[in-house]
């Protein structure tokens, strides 16, 4: 299949690939070393890559500190930077002062895409949220907003609170394993004309190879023990690496683009960049794909990934998320 040079996602151009950045600073990722993390961005940045995503609770803001610092060292217009606000201060009240403060960390004049992490609880005016985003526009603090976690249900009511502005994209679990947004989710967004961000594209790196669940992100979650114990799943991927000869990353990294989505790919290790770059080259045949698709069909069928229960007040989730990520 021709491999896509750019996409556009709202009002921008990028290659279809982004570096994630959860990794870099997180308790349940466990160490890593700044050093090497800012060196891999600017790595993945200097090779064309040119979205890169992070979120004011990864590390409670040292994650954004080290985009910043990586984007002291290779600065250019044509990156893309899209942070989140935490679902659980997604408050009218909140929302420009988290902005404000993300901007800031990260160095920027204006944050490139603003995304809601995770839908708020059931206890929130989300419609004054979503005006209180589409104001940020209007501010100069972000130059789109979007969504993340947000299933076609959610995506329909944030919708109709809209005024002025779009929601340019929804960042949800999507990969091999976890193929629940092609159900209803993909085809509505296209119908927006919305981008569909996904993360967990390696499923924490079992789709690429990792069997050892040797943190608490990889040991919690179940598309890496999927990933991880699906054996005619890992042989088709090995194969099909081993006959293009790029890392097997590469071509699961490759499936989700022709898909149409815009995969995530967390890297914290400058050994990691190469994968990203050999995908967006990678040409892979329509039978490699479709044999890919035949052996993750079942997936297609599962729960769509929701990171949190929407029943549980906001000051809950904030505490318990400062504890694990
Ligand atoms: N919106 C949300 O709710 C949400 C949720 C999760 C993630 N995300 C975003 O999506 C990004 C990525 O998703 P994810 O965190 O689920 O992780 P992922 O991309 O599925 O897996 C990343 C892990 O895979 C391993 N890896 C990376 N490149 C590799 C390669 N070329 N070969 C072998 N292993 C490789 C690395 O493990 P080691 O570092 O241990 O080597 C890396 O930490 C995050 O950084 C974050 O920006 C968003």
């Amino acid at each position: 299949m021709g491999a896509a040079k750019h996409v556009t996602l709202g009002s921008w151009r990028i290659k279809p690939v982004g570096i994630g950045t959860w990794q870099a600073k997180s308790r349940v990722w466990g160490s890593s070393e700044p050093k090497e993390v800012i060196e891999a961005i600017v790595d993945a940045l200097t090779e064309g890559v040119n979205l890169i995503d992070t979120a004011e609770a990864y590390g409670w803001g040292r994650s954004e500190e080290l985009v910043g610092e990586a984007l002291k060292k290779y600065r250019s217009n044509d990156i893309l930077v899209a942070t989140k606000l935490a679902g659980c201060n997604a408050l009218p009240s909140k929302v420009v002062k988290h902005a404000e403060a993300s901007r800031r960390r990260l160095g920027l004049d204006a944050i490139g895409l603003y995304q809601i992490h995770w839908p708020p609880s059931n206890y929130t005016d989300e419609c004054g949220v979503i005006r209180e985003m589409e104001s940020l526009i209007d501010r100069g603090l972000t130059h789109m907003i979007g969504l993340s976690n947000y299933d076609s249900k959610d995506l329909s009511k944030a919708l109709k609170c809209l005024r002025k502005h779009e929601l340019v994209s929804d960042q949800v679990e999507y990969s091999l394993v976890q193929r629940a947004p092609e159900r209803e989710l993909l085809p509505a967004l296209g119908k927006e004309g919305m981008a569909l961000i996904g993360w967990g594209t390696l499923a924490k790196g079992a789709l690429a190879g990792k069997a050892k669940a040797d943190n608490l992100a990889r040991f919690l979650d179940l598309s890496f023990r999927t990933a991880a114990r699906n054996i005619d799943l890992q042989e088709a991927v090995k194969e099909i690496s081993g006959r293009h000869g790029v890392s097997r990353a590469a071509v699961v990294i490759r499936w989700s683009i022709e898909k149409g989505a815009i995969p995530l790919v967390g890297v914290r290790r400058k050994k990691h960049v190469k994968s990203l770059v050999e995908a967006l080259n990678l040409n892979m045949g329509e039978d490699e794909l479709i044999r890919l698709d035949e052996l993750t069909h079942m997936y297609v069928g599962r729960s769509f990934t929701k990171v949190v229960p929407r029943s549980i007040p906001n000051r809950v989730i904030c505490s318990l998320s400062k504890l694990l990520l």
